[in-house]
């Protein structure tokens, strides 16, 4: 599991969080995203389209690994399984959650904020998560001293992460990656403005050296 995640992770230090309004958006959207070198997406199951997205997505783009996130459920988590989903994020975690995910095929990154709660998820085996939401729960500075204790713990942090702050997680030795929605601005999206969005991704490619 611990590897998988790893691999996925390796793959692209920046994983645009999607939230996909028009059905219709999803595969352009992506592949603006992939083309300017992000290669690893989450979907987020915010919207009714989210999971026919997922499928279209894995038709379209089968070099891009595509994660489904804001998974709160077992129920929702077998929905992921079932549209091919590469990996699953969830924004907290729940005991439910924990044990259906030991037993998925497919990875879970647990949302964790706390030392508590990484402990819980920790019990059951996993040791990569999702900080979130990351700026409001301590930013960098926490995730330097979730270290302390659990240093073999590794983070994405999500939630207020942008081009100004990516840097800052990255260079701690627990983070393999941040997440966040600001590669798909929403007027960028609602424009079609998918060579912007080419652009966005392209610059953070450059600028973290995927
Ligand atoms: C998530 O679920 O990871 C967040 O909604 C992304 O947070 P952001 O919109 O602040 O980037």
């Amino acid at each position: 599991r611990t590897a998988e995640l790893d691999s996925i992770c390796l793959k692209a230090q920046i994983i645009p969080v999607i939230t996909i309004q028009r059905l219709e958006d999803a595969v352009p959207m992506c592949r603006a995203l992939v083309e300017g070198g992000l290669s690893v997406l989450e979907i987020t199951l915010r919207t009714e389209c989210a999971l026919e997205a997922v499928k279209r997505l894995r038709d379209a783009l089968p070099a891009a690994s595509i994660g489904v996130g804001t998974v709160l459920t077992p129920a929702q988590y077998r929905q992921a399984e079932q549209v091919g989903a590469d990996f699953v994020v969830t924004p907290g975690a729940t005991e439910a959650l924990y044990r259906h995910g030991v037993g998925s095929p497919v990875p879970m990154l647990p949302g964790v904020a706390t030392v508590s709660e990484l402990m819980t998820g920790w019990q059951y085996g996993y040791r990569r998560f999702k900080f979130f939401p990351a700026e409001s729960s301590g930013g960098a500075k926490a995730l330097k001293a979730f270290g302390a204790p659990i240093p073999e713990a590794r983070f994405c942090p999500t939630g207020g992460i942008s081009m100004d702050n990516a840097g800052e997680y990255l260079s701690l030795p627990n983070v393999m990656c941040v997440g966040g929605s600001w590669l798909t601005p929403k007027d960028m999206v609602e424009a079609e403005d998918w060579d912007g969005i080419r652009e966005l991704a392209r610059q953070a490619a450059q600028r973290f050296h995927l």
